[in-house]
Formats: structure tokens, sequence, C-alpha cells
């Protein structure tokens, strides 16, 4: 690895000392990663921290083998979801009760957006936005088939670059679906101003926290929002397919009616009533069986997020994603290295995108080199910045690794030209 510092106005020994003044450093022990790894994907999939293994082995072994049905009641099975989506609630401004933990992220956008669209009869119109994560418009589709009657309700979709909320609000609006945090670029929407404007136009504001979550911090209720979902297997760290999360405002409780009405939403499950009858609060927003298993290795991971001030976390992002911005540019302008990322900290989320020609092949070839971040279609590299266990020397060292990649043009070798089935 390159150690000359010569092009940057920040060397290495300044990372150190950041490091070494980080309040949230000694969480880096918290996690099992692997020697000589500087893992930037923690936006796709969080590290492991140490302790889930045991946890889900105690549930496999004690729980499960010994307690058998009997854990249910006992280890407080039947609840989870609900006392797991407690958990979740510090992180986005919720209030005990408001979450409730569901499958995948996209059967609980479903299992919401239909929820709020019923609460603005005879409104014809979704807006979302065309960069949002494609699941997102995909459900939605589905909504405006199931819910549009003899004709698709209408789709209106903002951008970056045009049209804008205003351009396409109006009282024909029933809901509104925004990303939060973007998926590729991680420009940030102002939650407080978009849900106002959502909200003068009599709509229902939904949320996708996806990239938001345990990143940066986020304030349900503060805004006003109507409902929200998200995942925890990113920056949560509960693990790969572990348990959405659906938020529905506290005041909407009593009128929301979910699309999945399942026979843990309902009001007396063991009393296997032929007809459906919602259960009160949050509660009627469960569908099935949980599981179990994923629903416990998040509740380990949510062990390091209950001794974690979300403040902090953001404090440090900020100045990894500002270092990593930096650093490209006095180092990576000449091969034509694009940050695409806001500069503005109030516009930005924890993950920064680089836009740069072969890209795909580039970020193999820093993969190899053990510096872990990922691609999007057609041309970013997204690199993201989980605080808890990223320092600043690590993001110094894979600048100075991408540097160096890009130097000797490794990144040509044809096997750095393979796509697998995930990018
Ligand atoms: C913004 C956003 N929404 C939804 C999803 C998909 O979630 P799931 O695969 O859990 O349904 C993702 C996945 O990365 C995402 O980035």
């Amino acid at each position: 690895m390159s150690t000359d510092a010569s092009a940057s106005t920040i060397d290495r020994e300044t990372c150190i000392e950041l490091d070494a003044a980080d309040p949230l450093a000694p969480i880096r022990e918290r996690f099992s990663l692997p020697e000589g790894v500087i893992y930037l994907d923690g936006n796709s999939l969080g590290a492991l921290p140490r302790g889930v293994a045991e946890r889900v082995q105690h549930v496999i072994t004690e729980e499960w083998g010994t307690g058998l049905i009997r854990s249910w009641n006992e280890a407080g099975w039947f609840t989870k979801p609900a006392t797991v989506g407690d958990r979740i609630a510090p992180l986005i401004g919720a209030a005990p009760g408001e979450v409730m933990m569901g499958d995948s992220t996209s059967a609980s956008l479903f299992q919401v957006a239909v929820a709020g669209m019923r609460m603005r009869p005879g409104r014809r119109v979704i807006i979302s936005e065309r960069g949002n994560f494609p699941t997102d418009l995909y459900v939605l589709e589905a909504v405006q088939e199931l819910l549009g009657g003899d004709e698709p309700l209408e789709r209106r979709l903002i951008a970056d670059n045009g049209p804008t909320l205003a351009d396409v609000l109006d009282d024909d609006v029933a809901l509104v679906v925004l990303t939060h945090v973007d998926y590729r670029t991680g420009r940030m929407h102002d939650m407080a101003e978009v849900t106002r404007q959502v909200h003068e136009a009599g709509a229902i504001m939904l949320w996708d926290l996806a990239h938001s979550v345990a990143a940066v911090p986020v304030d349900l209720n503060g805004a006003n929002a109507d409902f929200a979902i998200g995942c925890t297997y990113k920056y949560v760290n509960g693990g790969p397919g572990s348990p959405s999360f659906m938020w529905v405002a506290e005041r909407h409780q009593g009128e929301a009616r979910p699309a999945l009405t399942g026979w843990q939403g309902h009001a007396r499950p063991f009393d296997f009533e032929v007809d459906y009858e919602p259960a009160p609060g949050i509660t009627r927003f469960r569908v099935g069986t949980p599981q179990l298993l994923s629903m416990s290795a998040l509740e380990a991971s949510l062990d390091i997020w209950d001794d974690v001030d979300v403040a902090l976390v953001r404090e440090k992002s900020l100045r990894l994603t500002e270092l990593f911005m930096t650093l490209v540019d006095e180092r990576l302008g000449q091969w034509g290295v694009e940050v695409v990322t806001p500069r503005d900290p109030a516009r930005r989320g924890s993950q920064v995108a680089l836009r740069i020609d072969d890209g795909y092949a580039v970020m193999q070839a820093l993969i190899e080199r053990g510096v872990i971040g990922d691609f999007r279609a057609p041309d970013l590299m997204r690199f993201g910045f989980a605080p808890l266990y990223v320092s600043h020397a690590d993001v110094w060292d894979a600048v100075a690794i991408l540097e160096d990649i890009l130097t000797t043009e490794s990144w040509r070798e044809p096997r750095f030209a393979k796509r697998g089935a995930v990018t």
C-alpha cells in the first residue's frame, strides 16, 4: 500500500490521532471482523457483533431444543415482534407501542402503504421518486393495481433533477413514499419539511428508513410523519435476513387497516374465530409466525445500540464521510473520479458514492485488496461508513489502496470484469 501522503493535506498520523480521541473507538471491539479487512459495506449488510452466535445458539439449544413449544410463552417468543420493536423505537424517534417487527422490508412496505392509501379514499395518486430503491416502486405498482378498481391508480415520480414534490403535489394525492437516504447517492431528504409539505396537501407520508436507521438521527414523531418502514440488516447489524420494522404513528393506530390480515394481527388469535377482527394498536400489523432465529440475532445486535448515543454516531459519520470525500478529491481527481454524494452535511447520510468509469472492475480489485464496498449500476461505487467499526485510519488506507489500484491499473485484469449475481 502506498503510504505517500504528499498528495494529501491530511496524513495518516492525523487519522490515527482522530481515532485516539474518538469516543466510539472502543465499540469496534464488540464486532467480529476478519483480519485485514476494511469493511465499507455496512450500508448493505452490517458487520457481525460479538455475542450474536452465542445468543442464536442459546435460542436453538435451550429455547427450542429444551423449551420446545413452551418457549412461545416462557421465552417470550410470542411477543418478540413488539418487544424488539420497542427496542428499535429510540433509534427512529418513536414511542413504545409504535413499532412492530415484520417480514422483509418489501412486505412491510406493502402492509403499511395499503393502510395509508385506505386513509385517503377518493384520492387516486401515489407519489414516489424515480431514484427510489426499485422494490419500493414495484410494491407501489401492486398497490396501485390492487386499490385502483377498474383503473390503476396514478403514480407520479419526483427526481433530484426535477420534477420536485411541489410540482406534483395536489389534492388528488393520497400517499407519498420516499426513502429518507437515497440508496445510491446517500442524499438525505429533510424529513420534517417534506412531511409538512405532504400534510399541507392533505396526503399521508410514509418514509423508508432502510439507509437511515442507526446511521443518522431520525425523529418520526418530531416530524409528525404517518408511517415508516425500515430494515435491520444494514446499520443496525441484525444479520442477513433480519426482520424489517413498521412504524405507525400512535394517532393512526385505531383507524389504520393493514393489507395482510393474518391471525397474529387478530384481536384474539387463540380464540381461532372465523371472522377477522383487528387487534388494538400496532399489533394488527403483525401477520403470521415471526422468524425467531433471525429475531434473536437482531436482539443481540441491539445490545450494542443500548449503549450508544446516535448523536455521537452521526458526528463521527460526518467526520468519516467528509474525510473520505476530501481524500478522494485530493488524490483521485486525475482519474476522473467524481463524488456524487452531497457535500452539505444536512443533505448527506452515512455513505459516499463515487462515479467512475469501469467502477465494477475497480470495486472487485478493491475487494481483493481487502477494502469491501459495493457497486450500483451503471457507474457508482458505494462506500458505507458505519461509525461503530470504521476508523479514520481505515478511511485513509482505503483511499490509498484505491489510488494504488488506479495508478497501477491492476483493475484491468480480466478476472475483475466477471460479474456475480449480487454486485
Ligand atoms: C431503500 C430500500 N428499501 C427497501 C429495500 C429492500 O428490502 P428487502 O430486501 O428487505 O425487502 C432496500 C434494500 O437494500 C433498500 O435499500
